[in-house]
């Protein structure tokens, strides 16, 4: 019935282990509920236990409310490499994020960094929490490594600090680290904002080109340990601090992998 021929085997799943996943009851009392005439799939009641369905396009009612799987949350953190643009998909067929996460979960990422820009970068199917850590009132700390074509003066790094005026106004204030060894070209910087270009802006304004840009952390997150285009899941621990940064209960953080 509901079975579309077309559908590969794949997507289908049997009917009491949908509404046992879902929560309504084990799956022997399940298949009670099913030979009891409880169940109903697109409108039909079904009473045969070998029934499968496709969860992305059948609607399950049981005693005539329906049962919907939410996707369980994710999270991740990918290094990015260079040359991967931030989205879910191009329609230039251009590399992308993406292509480097290949799981079952439709995540997305949190932020964008440009296409040259590495690092840092999260992603989740969780659309409160993402939407959250991107609001400029959680202030969220981002923290870069900046290789710039020429050695950064301590009076600009001061005025950088206090804020740039750029076309939208002016940025936050900002830390500046002079990172040992590096000839003042390759300096650290901490901003808790996420604004376009935000970066290259800043240091534009002064005269100096960004030749490589290097997120290091976003809030406590980095990259330590994975190389360049490999991702992992955050801890638990990781996505509970998270969730107390975007002011979300984080005993609500749910991890299931
Ligand atoms: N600032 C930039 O200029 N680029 C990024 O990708 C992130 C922050």
């Amino acid at each position: 019935m509901m079975i579309k021929k077309q559908k590969s085997e794949k997507s289908l799943i049997r009917i009491n282990k949908y509404l046992a996943n879902a929560g309504v009851a084990s799956r022997r009392k399940v298949d009670e509920m099913v030979q009891e005439g409880k169940v109903r799939i697109n409108g039909k009641v079904i009473t045969s236990l070998g029934t499968k369905i496709d969860p992305g396009t059948d609607k399950v009612f049981v005693d005539g409310r329906q049962i919907v799987i939410l996707d369980e949350p994710v999270y991740i953190v990918l290094n990015k490499p260079k040359d991967a643009i931030t989205t879910a998909s191009d329609e230039r067929g251009r590399s992308t994020v993406m292509d480097y996460i290949r799981i079952k979960h439709r995540v997305y990422p949190v932020g964008r960094l440009d296409r040259n820009t590495t690092g840092v970068l999260l992603l989740t199917n969780d659309g409160e929490f993402a939407n959250r850590l991107m609001h400029p009132k959680f202030e969220v700390k981002k923290a870069y490594k900046v290789t710039l074509d020429k050695a950064l003066t301590r009076e600009d790094a001061d005025k950088l600090s206090h804020g740039v005026r750029l076309s939208e106004g002016m940025t936050k204030s900002a830390k500046i680290h002079f990172l040992p060894g590096e000839k003042n070209k390759v300096v650290g910087i901490i901003i808790h904002e996420g604004r376009n270009r935000q970066v290259h802006r800043m240091f534009e304004a002064f005269g100096y080109e960004v030749y490589k840009l290097d997120r290091v952390g976003y809030a406590d997150i980095t990259y330590e340990g994975l190389p360049r285009g490999r991702w992992r899941y955050l801890t638990k621990t990781e996505v509970r601090k998270l969730y107390e940064i975007a002011g979300m209960d984080k005993t609500a953080a749910t991890i299931q992998y």
